[in-house]
């Protein structure tokens, strides 16, 4: 089989195909899972400073081409979450911890109270009053948000850029310029379905975050994007949900790809996706790095 290991974003994986903050990620069992399944890294669910019950249901839109979320960020507070993060750690795979806060303060006392591989700073989560785009969507926010966790750990910090906005790129130069080793794009786009029968929004919040299929073409043209911009790695996320897209991503530039709304399907997920990497890789005699950014080639 060829070699998937590598450096992604500051961390040795044994492959580039990891779990998506928010899917799964909520519990020590299903980290471990995830591992176990072969995914290279586990990124958690968010966690805040704070407990909170994150938004009043439905949470959860199916849809054909993806699902739409409005789960509110619900989460035990850092401090009930070492622990997971410990039973997650027993997989063997490095366990990035998603954290979000209202500033730059809030955000590096989160990622000074909680010991992880990596930290992925959610500055995109599009449907929570005062967190997530509300300060991601602003260049100036990113990066000091970027520039004060990274002043208070000693492991690499990720950010997670939104798409809501008209230009990623200055986001992922903010994430940059602050000190990042990654950018990861992209978060949900941010979405709403409305009952016909009622004609109410369906979702208890009104509108929520699209995932899935549907977004995986702007996800590769954000990778893409910021890929040719900047000189840190980007790790791709958005409706990669078999190997061609996977591909599609590490073409586009991505040094990594993350998995969320295909687990829909299962742990197996993980499996397919490296084994069918792995399987193209060695059918064409190319190394991972071969395939990299090679849709930016002019000739
Ligand atoms: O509501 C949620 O927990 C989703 C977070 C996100 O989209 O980043």
């Amino acid at each position: 089989m060829s070699s998937l290991a590598g450096e992604v974003g500051g961390l040795i994986l044994e492959n580039p195909v990891m779990l998506a903050a928010g899917i799964l990620g909520t519990t020590g069992a299903s980290l471990r899972r995830a591992a176990m399944a072969g995914a290279g890294a586990v990124v958690t669910k968010s966690v805040g400073s704070i407990p909170r019950d994150g938004h009043p249901g439905p949470t959860v839109v199916p849809l054909d081409i993806g699902l739409i979320n409005a789960m509110g960020l619900p989460n035990p507070s850092y401090r009930e979450f070492q622990e997971e993060i410990d039973i997650g750690k027993t997989g063997g795979i490095p366990v990035v911890a998603s954290i979000f806060g209202a500033d730059p303060d809030e955000f590096a006392s989160i990622a000074s109270g909680l010991t992880a591989d990596a930290f992925e700073l959610n500055l995109s989560c599009p449907h929570a009053e005062k967190y997530g785009a509300e300060l991601g969507r602003y260049p100036e926010a990113v990066q000091s948000v970027t520039k004060a966790v990274k002043a208070r750990v000693r492991v690499p910090v990720w950010v997670k850029l939104t798409p809501n906005t008209a230009d990623i790129v200055e986001l992922g130069l903010a994430a940059q310029d602050g000190g990042a080793d990654a950018v990861v794009a992209i978060n949900t786009l941010k979405a709403m379905a409305i009952d016909i029968e009622s004609g109410y929004p369906i979702l208890g919040n009104r509108f929520g975050g699209l995932s899935g299929p549907a977004i995986k073409p702007v996800a590769v043209r954000c990778v893409y994007d910021l890929s040719s911009a900047l000189d840190i790695p980007v790790i791709g996320a958005g409706g990669v949900s078999c190997f061609v897209d996977a591909i599609e991503m590490i073409m586009a530039g991505a040094s990594g790809v993350q998995i969320g709304t295909a687990l829909q399907r299962g742990y197996g997920v993980f499996g397919e996706i490296i084994e069918g990497l792995s399987a193209y890789l060695e059918r064409r005699s190319m190394r991972l790095s071969d395939l990299r950014g090679l849709a930016m080639r002019r000739t």
